[in-house]
Parts: C-alpha cells; structure tokens; sequence
C-alpha cells in the first residue's frame, strides 16, 4: 500500500494533453490533470465525454495518441496493464474483478497465492484466511466470514471485496474506480464510500473515481474535475463549490453542445 512518507508536496499522478482517438471518433483531445497523495479526485462528465477512455490509458489497458504521464514525478510510459501496475496502479475493473464461486480469501490471493513446498506445491490456506480477515479488518470492510464465495455477498460487499484486492498489491498507491456505485442501493454505496474514505484517509491511498451521481462526489471527493468533450474544463476543491454549481456547470455546458456540437 502507499509509502506515506514518500513524494511530499508532489503530485504522485500527473497527466499532461493526453489525446485518444478511436478511428473518427476523437474520445480525448488533451486532458491534463494531477492527483496529489491520499487525494479522492472525483471526474464527472456526459456519457461519451472521455472519463472510462482516460482510466483505461492511466491503467496501461490503452495508450494514448499523445501527452504525457508522470507517477511520482517520473515520466512513465504504459504498455500494458502489468506495467502500470508495477508503478503501483490499480483498477478495479466492473466485469472482471472476481471468481464467483470462491471463497472471499481465495478472491483476495487471486494469482498470488501463498504456498508452500516445491514441484507440487499447497495453498496455505489457514494462513491466507488469518491474513484476508486481518487485512478486511485493518480497512473496515465487514463481511460474514472470509469463507463465504462472494457469489454470496451483496453487490456492495463484492465490490469492497475488489478494492480490497487491488489494494492489496504491493507498492499500489493509485485507484481507479470507474462508477464504483453503479447500480447499488444506498446502504451498498454506503459502504463502498466509506471503504474509499478510509483508504484515502487512514492508508494513504489516491484515488480517481468516475461517477455520474453528483451527490457521491461531494461525499467522496476531495476535488472535481469536469471532462466534457475530451477536455478537463472545471477543476475545484469540493468546498470551493457546491451541488448547485455543479448541476448549474453541466447543464449550461450541456446547452452549449447542444448549440455548438
Ligand atoms: N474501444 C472503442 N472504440 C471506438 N470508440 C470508442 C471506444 N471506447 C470509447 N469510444 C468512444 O470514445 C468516446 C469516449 O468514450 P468513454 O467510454 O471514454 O466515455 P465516458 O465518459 O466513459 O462515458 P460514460 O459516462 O457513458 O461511461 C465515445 O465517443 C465512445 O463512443
Ligand atoms: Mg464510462
């Protein structure tokens, strides 16, 4: 999990006119924004405004036409998943995060598993468990028993289970959650808000989230940052603006499309 001591005052993601296109369709024409350490930066925009284009170039699953990246201050250039992952990037993507029919702790050591002799090696489950239950505990996500195959959890408790993977990995210091709340009731987003909190604020871990629901961005984030059209055009800290301001923004901005687009 994120060193917390380390990149003091400097932006642990920085992006600089990262441009993409698919064919005709331009999906981002020069987006620059920056996250700072154990900052939730939320990115809101219309559907078709770039938000899941821009999560997939920071997580390595597409690379941009142009601009330029840099994590902790070092310029970096993703090939792949693997390789944004080694700089300690991590997304949890909707469909593919978990095995439904294993066990929570087998979830959370998906391709990592602890095992012990060799050739034919065996799982250590009850070491496994006893770390799956201490670190769920040690982030506050409370689920019935490390045991339970996560086909059996509440949508909401599903998705605390993938962040929780992803951020079990080692060096990881940058989450990505791309509509993290989509289709959950309030006491499920209830607890995937404070699991993001928490992260944030008691392990030190930056987060860009995409959302469409302005009302979880004020509650989760620390800073919103406008996407429309393949450009960041708002950026403010969460007590610099409000709801109504917000709506007001991307209605007028809404309009103009309409006018101009
Ligand atoms: N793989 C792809 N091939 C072709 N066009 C794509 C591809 N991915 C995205 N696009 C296009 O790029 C633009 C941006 O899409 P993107 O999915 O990033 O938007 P979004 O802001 O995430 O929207 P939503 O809020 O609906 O999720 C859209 O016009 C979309 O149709
Ligand atoms: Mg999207």
């Amino acid at each position: 999990m994120a060193d917390q001591t380390k990149n003091q005052g400097g932006s642990v993601l920085r992006i600089e006119e990262i441009s993409k296109s698919f064919g005709p369709v331009s999906a981002l024409e020069g987006v620059t924004l920056h996250l700072e350490p154990g900052e939730v930066l939320g990115l809101v925009g219309s559907n078709g405004a770039g938000k899941s284009t821009l999560v997939k170039i920071i997580t390595g699953y597409y690379q941009p036409d142009g601009g330029r990246i840099w994590v902790d201050g070092e310029p970096v250039e993703f090939k792949s998943v693997d390789d944004a992952r080694a700089h300690g990037i991590e997304t949890v993507f909707q469909d593919l995060a978990l095995v439904d029919e294993l066990s929570v702790y087998h979830n959370l050591f998906l391709n990592r598993e602890l095992t012990v002799g060799r050739g034919l090696r065996f799982l250590r489950n009850k070491r496994m468990k006893e770390e799956a239950r201490r670190y769920l505990s040690d982030i506050q996500v409370s689920i019935p028993s490390v045991d339970t195959p996560v086909e059996k959890l509440s949508g909401g408790q599903r998705q605390a289970i993938a962040v929780a993977r992803a951020t079990r990995q080692p060096g990881m210091k940058i989450l990505l959650l791309d509509e993290p709340l989509a289709a959950m009731g309030a006491r499920e987003a209830s607890l995937i808000i404070a699991l993001v909190k928490n992260l944030a604020r008691e392990h030190g871990v930056s987060m860009l989230v995409v959302d469409h629901n302005y009302t979880h961005i004020f509650e989760l984030c620390d800073r919103i940052n406008v996407i429309e059209q393949g450009r960041v055009t708002l950026d403010k800290r969460v007590e610099e603006t409000s709801l109504g301001e917000l709506t007001e923004f991307m209605l007028t901005s809404y309009k103009q499309q309409l006018q101009y687009g």
